[in-house]
């Protein structure tokens, strides 16, 4: 007897793809300074550690805000009756807030079009069932974040359909691009109900020039269908040009109370910009009341606890804090991010520019033993399994061109990435090395035990430079 369901078990889902098959192979030897020097390092998950002492010492000096309590005294029954899917109103209005500063107050939110969600995946798919039946399609532009084939596709049957974008102009939407994708979802027979973007972008780490949005504009504008604007990233910008929401650009064009406005909605959450994945607080913006309507009745099936709603409205409606955090965070992570490229740098590794977000778009395609997808894949396993790096292949991204990895960054401790890079170069080497010496290709290279040595050697060498720096 089948005892698990169809839509159980269809393989929509993406968990056999190479994004999620590294995170599981990372889960059987994470690495750990100390306890397990040699094991593989998380390159692959794009969360934000920088900035917890931030967030800690908040705490510590609300602790109010923790235990259930309004001026001194306890609500922690209001709190565990409260759930409204409306949400609680002093959350709403601290995240509106929280957006429009993100955004320079150029724009302003309305918390009556806010609509909670558990995380952003969840925002992302709520808007998928409200907004397309079954076969109906979205176009996203590639690379794009390998979560989404498992959140806008498992659940609902919504159908992606890529946008090919490409290195040769730092993979930028074009209209060529987009109508080329529109016609091939037509000749599948596929009904495009709108275009799904992420602003910054994941996988990239860059942020969306005004001319793509304007692009965007115009073509959703003339086919008459949605744009879902994810900009989860929108508070993780830390260097220029600044971040441009799609709401600044339609009020620009004095779009404000036309069609096309009501068929813009824009994904947020806090699993970036304050780095709590783990409190799943995601938002919904549509400018249509209709959208919001729907989505509210959806979000019962994942709703934000009240506590947690409660404590963030606290830290967000101190306002002096939010921007104190913000501020230093950014400084963080821009830092980070140059360390990264420049560990990369020596290794003779390239990335694309990026300005945002907690990884780097980083080209490998001179470390291929040929132009194809295999090859990505192979190279991919030797830094995971040899090179005992966790790094996301661009293939799980739907990249067009071989040889591009998002790497992460902001997911571990300095010296930890530190190690990273020289594993990286040393790898770059002796790979290098052996083909000048032999001719051979990539493929033939096989040197187990000579990979476990330099990989103890860097462990030994990371601890001593360390000692040296903290003497
Ligand atoms: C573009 C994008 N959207 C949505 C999500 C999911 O976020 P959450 O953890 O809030 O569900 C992620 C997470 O990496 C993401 O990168």
């Amino acid at each position: 007897m089948v005892l698990l369901s169809r839509k159980a078990t269809f393989n929509s889902h993406g968990q056999d793809s190479s994004y999620f098959l590294g995170l599981q192979e990372y889960e059987k030897n994470p690495y750990h300074q100390l306890h397990n020097p040699q094991g593989i390092i998380q390159m692959g998950l794009a969360e934000n550690q920088l900035s917890f002492d931030l967030l800690e010492s908040w705490l510590a000096k609300n602790p109010d805000a923790v235990g259930c309590k309004r001026d001194g005294k306890s609500i922690f029954r209001e709190l565990a009756l409260f759930q409204d899917y409306h949400g609680l109103p002093e959350f709403k209005k601290a995240l509106v807030d929280f957006m429009a500063e993100i955004r320079g107050n150029k724009v302003t939110f309305d918390p009556n079009h806010v609509v909670l969600t558990a995380g952003a995946t969840s925002a992302n798919e709520t808007l998928m069932f409200c907004l397309a039946e079954q076969r109906d399609a979205f176009l996203l532009p590639t690379p794009y974040y390998p979560g989404f084939d498992r959140d806008l596709k498992w659940r609902t049957g919504v159908e992606i359909v890529p946008i090919h974008c490409t290195s040769s102009n730092r993979f930028q939407i074009t209209a060529s691009a987009i109508e080329e994708a529109y016609q091939r979802a037509r000749k599948q027979n596929l009904r495009v109900k709108g275009i799904l973007i992420t602003n910054p972008s994941n996988p990239l780490g860059t942020t969306m020039t005004r001319a793509e949005l304007d692009l965007l504009i115009n073509f959703i504008t003339d086919k008459e269908i949605h744009l879902i604007s994810d900009e989860i990233y929108s508070g993780t910008v830390f260097s220029s040009p600044g971040f441009v929401s799609i709401m600044e650009v339609l009020k620009e064009r004095n779009l404000e109370k036309t069609e096309v406005w009501d068929r813009v909605h824009i994904v947020y959450g806090l699993s970036k910009d304050l780095g709590l994945p783990g409190f799943r607080v995601g938002a919904i913006y549509s400018n249509d009341p209709t959208v919001v309507s729907a989505a509210t009745k959806m979000s019962s099936f994942g709703l934000v606890s009240s506590q947690t709603q409660y404590l963030l409205s606290v830290m967000l409606s101190d306002k002096k804090f939010r921007n104190y955090y913000t501020a230093k965070n950014l400084k963080r992570l821009q830092k980070r991010q140059r360390k990264m490229v420049s560990g990369l740098e020596k290794a003779g590794i390239g990335c694309l520019d990026s300005n945002a977000g907690l990884f780097c778009w980083v080209d490998m395609r001179h470390l291929l033993s040929s132009n194809t997808f295999e090859a990505e894949m192979e190279l991919w396993e030797r830094i995971v399994c040899d090179v005992k790096l966790n790094i996301s292949p661009g293939s799980s991204c739907h990249c067009s061109e071989p040889g591009w990895f998002r790497v992460c960054f902001a997911n571990m401790s300095e010296d930890t990435l530190k190690l990273a890079m020289q594993r990286l170069k040393s790898f770059v080497n002796s790979t290098t090395s052996s083909k000048n010496k032999s001719h051979r290709d990539l493929k033939s290279l096989t040197k187990e035990s000579h990979i476990e040595k330099w990989i103890s050697r860097l462990s030994f060498l990371s601890f001593h430079d360390r000692e040296q720096d903290e003497r």
